[in-house]
């Protein structure tokens, strides 16, 4: 795996690179959320999930829930994006109740504390890890597995 730095001085910057990834995102996709509380997963989401939205879209965050859907489109074709924040899961299987296979297999999926998979964690993925380095200023690290190693490169250079 070749991990990528991308330095994010604002959220605009933060919700640049939700913009970038999601422009390559497509069906079965599946970015893990990762990061201390208030790093900024749900401000990724909510930038990601409008970038393929056609409306604005409110995007709560799934604190509760433990999902919400949204229909989208990628690459000109619909989509459905499932938003998890699993803090609050139990047990892995329970994933299952909330159409964790489902996500996996047709959606794109954006998931807060992935931790919580525990061995559900899909072998392909892209994982986004959030380190808070300032007021507003947040460090990205993408850590690619081979679907997502060529995507994640040329995004990462963009922003170098
Ligand atoms: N560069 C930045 N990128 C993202 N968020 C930022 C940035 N700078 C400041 N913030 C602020 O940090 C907070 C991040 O909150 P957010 O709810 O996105 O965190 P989270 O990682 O989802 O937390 P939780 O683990 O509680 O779900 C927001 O108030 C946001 O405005
Ligand atoms: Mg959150």
């Amino acid at each position: 795996m070749i991990e990528s730095d991308v330095i994010l001085p604002n959220q605009a910057a933060t919700e640049r690179l939700a913009a970038a990834l999601a422009a390559e995102a497509r069906p079965g996709d599946v970015i893990l959320l990762s990061g201390d509380l208030g790093a900024g997963k749900t401000h990724f989401a909510r930038a990601f999930i409008n970038a393929l939205t056609p409306a604005p879209e409110e995007v709560p965050s799934p604190t509760f829930t433990l999902v919400q859907t949204y229909d989208a489109a990628a690459g000109g074709a619909p989509v459905q994006i499932w938003h998890f924040d699993l803090y609050r899961l139990k047990s892995p299987d329970e994933t299952l109740e909330l159409g964790i296979e489902e996500a996996f297999g047709e959606g794109i999926s954006l998931v807060e504390w992935p931790d919580r998979l525990g061995a559900l964690k899909p072998r392909e993925h892209l994982e986004l890890r959030l380190a808070i380095t300032g007021d507003a200023a947040r460090h990205a690290t993408l850590l690619p597995t081979p679907a997502w190693q060529d995507r994640a490169a040329a995004i990462a250079k963009a922003f170098a």
